[in-house]
């Protein structure tokens, strides 16, 4: 019985930290994004984090949190537009270097 529990003891410190790496919060699969006047941006958030692995690609500017731009933007520790010009950068990179790159345009992020 005590050589039973002892196994499942160290098996459970063997699991534990493989436990908590699958566990790291990756946020919604796709979001709503607050787009003012030009009306909301739908986000692929999961088609990012796969494609550019990089979490920092993006969270450099804002924390992983719901809310986080808006919050920033409010407190004026981001400027409006600043995170907007980090996503078309990339895009408008990509399309320059003849690789994948996703819209540039207002109306292919923007609602109106
Ligand atoms: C291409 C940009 C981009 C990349 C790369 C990215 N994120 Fe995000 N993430 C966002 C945006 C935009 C938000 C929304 C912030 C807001 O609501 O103000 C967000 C929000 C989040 C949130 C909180 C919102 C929620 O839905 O719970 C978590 C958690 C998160 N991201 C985790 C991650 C992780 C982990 C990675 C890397 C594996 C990652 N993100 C990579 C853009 C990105
Ligand atoms: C790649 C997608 C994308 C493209 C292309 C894009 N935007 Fe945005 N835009 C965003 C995101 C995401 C936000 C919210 C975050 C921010 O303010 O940086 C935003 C925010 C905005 C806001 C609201 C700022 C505020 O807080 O009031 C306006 C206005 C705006 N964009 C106008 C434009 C115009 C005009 C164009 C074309 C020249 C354009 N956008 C192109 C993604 C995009
Ligand atoms: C570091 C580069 C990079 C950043 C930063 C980035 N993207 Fe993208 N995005 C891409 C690439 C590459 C694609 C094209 C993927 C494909 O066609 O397979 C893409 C595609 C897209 C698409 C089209 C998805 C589809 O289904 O066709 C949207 C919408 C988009 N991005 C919005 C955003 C927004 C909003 C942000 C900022 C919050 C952002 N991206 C930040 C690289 C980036």
């Amino acid at each position: 019985m005590k050589g039973k529990l002892q196994i499942i003891f160290i098996i459970g410190i063997i699991l534990a930290p493989l436990l908590l790496f699958a566990d790291q919060n990756k946020g919604a699969k796709e979001m709503l994004l607050f787009g003012g006047n030009k009306g909301d941006v739908v986000f692929p958030h999961y088609m990012h984090q796969s494609l550019l692995e990089d979490c920092n690609k993006c969270h450099n500017l804002f924390p992983k949190t719901k809310g986080s731009i808006e919050k920033l933007k409010a407190n004026k520790k981001l400027k409006i537009k600043q995170v907007m010009k980090q996503c078309r950068n990339c895009h408008k990179a990509n399309k320059r270097a003849g690789k994948k790159a996703g819209p540039t345009g207002c109306k292919a992020c923007h609602s109106k």
